[in-house]
């Protein structure tokens, strides 16, 4: 029995003992009951939230993390060529991609290039450091949201050349079930296809050689 249903009984009794009490004096009573009722629910509240302080603490630091957009730390030391890892990053999906050399001459083919939508980055989806061919600040390693420009589904990960079910002209990179939107191993939507823009870029910099921090980007380093 709670504190509350306690104190209920015990005001209850009390009342019941007196059931020949004036109708005046009664309705001093149920006055004096609701308000101690309500007392006691108050203290009771504060005292569930003192207990659920500590249990909300320990959530605080992952959740803040994920949600205010902390910046995240991602080891690229074991990542292979061609080899991919997700990372979260304000809530949403951040890949890092390996390209190999192969790989990266092709993000400059002509060929490759003639079918892109905007092949130079010219609208602003990425900082100012990775706005280049690549898209990124060492062009062996992409760091780019996995998130579809068009309604925000995510895409699934093609590295293969010309699969049957993408076409002879598929040249690896990431395909978005949702509505068939399209894009190169750079992040580079393609012409025809309902994505807008190229895929986002988030900032980003290197702490050393095999980690990334997302979630900082050169440029406010230099500002700091
Ligand atoms: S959400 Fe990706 S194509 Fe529509």
């Amino acid at each position: 029995m709670s504190e509350k249903d306690i104190l209920i009984s015990f005001y209850l009794t009390i009342n019941n003992k007196d059931l020949n009490m004036s109708s005046v004096e009664n309705k001093a009573d149920t006055k004096r009951r609701r308000f101690l009722i309500q007392s006691t629910t108050v203290i009771g509240a504060i005292g569930g939230s003192i207990v659920g302080v500590p249990f909300l603490s320990s959530m605080l630091p992952s959740a803040r993390a994920r949600s205010s957009g902390a910046p995240v730390e991602v080891d690229i030391s074991k990542l292979k060529f061609g080899g991919q890892i997700t990372v979260e990053w304000r809530g949403k999906p951040v890949w890092v991609l390996r390209r190999s050399k192969a790989v990266l001459k092709g993000l400059t083919q002509e060929s490759l290039l003639t079918r892109l939508r905007d092949p130079s980055s010219t609208v602003e989806q990425q900082p100012v450091s990775s706005k280049n061919e690549y898209r990124s600040l060492k062009s062996e390693y992409l760091v780019v949201v996995g998130i579809c420009t068009h309604l925000g589904c995510v895409p699934t990960f093609r590295p293969e050349l010309a699969p049957v079910d993408l076409g002879e002209q598929w040249p690896g990179g990431y395909f978005c079930p949702c509505h068939g939107s399209r894009f190169d191993l750079a992040g580079r939507v393609f012409k025809g296809v309902p994505a807008p823009t190229n895929l986002v870029i988030p900032p980003y910099h290197y702490i050393s050689d095999t980690i990334i921090e997302i979630g900082v980007g050169v440029e406010s380093m230099k500002q700091t």
